[in-house]
């Protein structure tokens, strides 16, 4: 996720402008950043590496002079943050200047047609392919808005681009798919941005704009085309009176609840992945005489689901194991043939990269799944896949955690692939779920969150409570309890469902809360019949099942119908009631849920 503005007026300089902008999306990514002004017909650009005000205290932003530019603050996707890669990106003769958030699936192929007509390429993003496409259609005499109109509908991904160009200096061209656009409308200004955080200061009123919109903005005025049809159409421009904080969370009272909310997102950003890269950690995963997942907190509960998805799609025998454990337990055993899969949101949790260490003292070959590129996991990793999930600010981690458990599906579907132990008709039904999963994501959350918060009310009271699933539901309970835990400081136990009976069930008694995650999988009979030992000893039952499982919900004394899905991806599904269920926990009891006591974002220390 990388923040891009921009800004024109009809007189004087907005160098100020456009930092100060910049500024308030930092929080959008952070590795490196730019800006691009035009000044007597020529492009002036300033980007390097590092944080805004790092980069500012070298080049100084504020001495740019001209009435309209763009900038961007990266989140660095395709190319490790770097000068060269920073944006805005320019075209061969440096006329054109493009600054884009988002991923682009198809900018191998496009690159690859514009350098064999020999187009130069500078940096090694996806986005510079559409400096050079545009120019292409310059070239043939398209104008600047048919240019950049020709070359967004060749682009399949997401994308929010902001192109300025010397030929045209009266205007910037905007447009967007899935990737978010806000204009701000102010006399003889506007704004652009992707999101309100940028533009709040300078003005109130502005117009979101929608899917596979375009818009030719000037200082007077705002001109909308849709890229398919490229008809013009009118939307209404909306007073908004959010504050520089709220604008900052999109809207949302909490950083943890926008991310709650972004997953659709990132699940879509996820499937997105480069099957180049797939292949290559597929590869690794194929060859390793053992192989262990190795991570901490809510990325060791991801790798637990990834073992059941190796295991029962790609028939891969995998070992989750927990990163601070690893050494005492596995260090002595592992050599050459061991392959060492660690997943980390951050890439610098303390107990993974010891692990690490230690692996590839002993020879072990090192691959990683990580959200940060050039984190320390990118460094130390022969294969690395990066999640491109954008920073994730609530300490607890939510939309990473769904966006990790995406790649492993690829990954266990790749692995299938490969070694040929599931039928053609499998890996396309695996596919298409995976393709429904953003849109089934998006129904849950509205689906549960009313429900949810109401149910909050009475479990922000509950002094201990028992999470149960079976198979690979039992991971979906661990992740369950740890959101619960770490945000409302409740005490919490998760357990597969079927070892209940041997000990834990001797805490119940009257009412004690249990939550059961019980989809329409193999597992579900046996469910069942835990719920019935359960119901027995007085437990209050609080299920979450198929919408269609009728038996389930006449069991339970509160039930929450989710979409049926495949069983493999049922976490991805099941896990969103349970975080914002965390969520209300911690609004009813007072709490911070963008920074429980006690924690860290991520764990330098051993
Ligand atoms: C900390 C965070 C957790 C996170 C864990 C692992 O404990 O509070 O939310 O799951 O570190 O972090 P990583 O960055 O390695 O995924």
């Amino acid at each position: 996720m990388c923040g891009i503005t921009g800004c024109i007026v009809r007189e004087g300089d907005v160098a100020n402008i456009l930092y100060n902008s910049l500024k308030r999306l930092e929080y959008r990514g952070y590795d490196s950043a730019g800006i691009s002004t035009i000044y007597d017909n020529k492009l002036i650009v300033k980007k390097d590496v590092g944080k805004i005000d790092e980069i500012h205290s070298k080049l100084n932003f504020l001495d740019m002079r001209g009435n309209l530019g763009i900038a961007h603050t990266r989140w660095a996707t395709h190319g490790a943050p770097s000068k060269v890669n920073a944006h805005p990106h320019l075209d061969c003769e440096e006329k054109i200047a493009v600054v884009h958030n988002g991923v682009l699936e198809n900018f191998l192929e496009l690159r690859q047609e514009l350098e064999a007509r020999k187009h130069i390429f500078r940096s090694k993003t996806d986005t510079e392919v559409i400096a050079h496409l545009i120019e292409e259609y310059l070239k043939i005499g398209k104008n600047l808005s048919e240019a950049v109109l020709e070359s967004v509908r060749k682009l399949r991904g997401s994308f929010a681009i902001a192109v300025i160009y010397t030929g045209e200096p009266d205007k910037i061209v905007v447009a967007r798919n899935e990737s978010p656009l806000v204009i701000g409308l102010a006399k003889d200004m506007k704004l652009i941005a992707s999101d309100v955080a940028a533009l709040i200061e300078y003005t109130k009123e502005v117009i979101f704009l929608q899917n596979r919109d375009l818009s030719i903005v000037t200082p007077e005025k705002v001109e909308i085309i849709q890229i398919d049809t490229g008809i013009k159409i009118d939307r209404k421009s909306m007073e908004l009176n959010w504050t520089l904080d709220m604008a900052t969370k999109s809207g949302f009272p909490h950083f943890l609840l926008k991310e709650i909310y972004e997953q659709p997102h990132t699940i879509r950003e996820a499937l997105r992945i480069q099957e180049k890269y797939l292949d290559l950690l597929t590869e690794f995963l194929d060859r390793g005489r053992e192989i262990f997942l190795v991570a901490s907190g809510t990325s060791h509960n991801a790798c637990i689901v990834g073992s059941y998805m190796f295991s029962k799609l790609a028939r891969l025998t995998t070992y989750p194991v927990i990163a601070s454990e690893f050494i005492e337990n596995y260090g002595s055993s592992i050599g050459i043939d061991t392959v060492i899969f660690a997943l980390s949101q951050s890439g610098e949790t303390a107990d993974v990269l010891t692990a690490l260490d230690y692996a590839r003292y002993r020879a072990a070959t090192i691959i990683g799944l990580t959200n940060v590129l050039g984190s320390t996991l990118t460094r130390i990793a022969r294969a690395y896949i990066l999640q491109n999930a954008g920073p994730e600010i609530g300490v607890a981690a939510t939309k990473t955690f769904t966006s990790q458990l995406t790649v492993l599906a690829l990954l266990a579907l790749r692995l299938a692939r490969k070694r040929g132990k599931i039928s053609q008709n499998e890996m396309d039904e695996f596919q298409d779920e995976l393709r429904r999963l953003p849109n089934l994501v998006e129904n849950v959350i509205k689906l549960s969150e009313k429900p949810i918060a109401e149910l909050s009310k009475e479990a922000a009271r509950f002094s201990s409570i028992f999470f149960l699933g079976r198979g690979i539901s039992y991971a979906t309970a661990l992740e369950a309890r740890l959101k619960v835990m770490e945000l409302s400081y409740i005490p919490c136990i998760a357990y597969p469902a079927g070892e209940s009976k041997h000990g834990p069930i001797s805490v119940i008694e009257e009412g004690y809360p249990v939550f059961f995650i019980a989809p329409n999988d193999n597992t579900r009979k046996h469910v069942i019949g835990n719920v019935m030992e359960m119901k027995a000893r007085g437990a209050k039952i609080y299920c979450l099942g198929d919408e269609g499982d009728r038996e389930l919900r006449e069991l339970s004394d509160w039930y929450l119908g989710l979409p049926s899905v495949h069983e493999l991806l049922s976490p991805i599904i099941y896990v969103i009631p349970f975080q914002l269920l965390a969520y209300y926990m911690t609004i009813e009891k007072g709490l911070d849920p963008d920074k429980p006591r006690n924690l860290a974002k991520s764990v330098t220390v051993l």
